[in-house]
């Protein structure tokens, strides 16, 4: 039986494998799966690095915010975040007040890097190896705000990882 009351937004850097979980894991709950950036995407009809690089990153923000409360509004289960939405304040705020419990998963550093240099995702704010590393690191102090803490290691699968979620948060 799983607590039917339990919505959760997952967060984390670029790479870590936040999509994938979310996929995994809306099949155990026989729930829609929700990503925010593919949401972006169709309601702007613009990809999210095209979003980044005509308009900046300033007014990607806003974007972002606007349609995470769109996408808070319909009660899915599980809401996979971009790497940054977490990082700001007011979407913090926006997801305590939709009652959704906040996951972070974190890999190491190399692991995301190696994630994001082999996708086809154009990831603009991941442009060169030090810079990345950098906001890796000063985000690591805002993702640990988040109310649950899971640790993907280089062996482990995204399906393991969404299962221990499932366990751990949902039951
Ligand atoms: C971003 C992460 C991306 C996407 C955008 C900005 C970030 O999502 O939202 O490129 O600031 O970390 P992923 O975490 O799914 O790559």
């Amino acid at each position: 039986m799983t607590n039917t009351d339990t919505k959760i937004v997952l967060t984390g850097f670029m790479g870590v494998g936040k999509s994938t979980v979310a996929r995994y894991l809306s099949k155990f709950l026989s729930s829609e799966n929700r990503d925010l950036d593919d949401f972006i995407e169709k309601k702007e009809t613009r990809c999210i690095a095209e979003i980044l690089n005509e308009d900046g990153e300033t007014a990607f923000r806003e974007i972002e915010t606007k349609n995470l409360r769109k996408i808070l509004e319909t009660g899915a289960r599980v809401i996979a975040l971009g790497g940054g939405a977490w990082t700001m304040e007011r979407n913090r705020k926006i997801i305590k007040q939709n009652n959704y419990t906040s996951v972070w998963l974190e890999a190491t550093f190399e692991y995301c890097w190696r994630n994001i240099i082999f996708s086809r995702i154009e990831r603009p704010l991941a442009k060169g190896k030090a810079k990345t590393h950098k906001l890796f690191q000063e985000r690591q102090q805002i993702y640990c705000l988040a109310d649950w803490h899971f640790i993907v290691k280089p062996d482990s699968d995204a399906r393991n990882i969404a299962e221990q979620i499932y366990r751990e948060v949902f039951t």
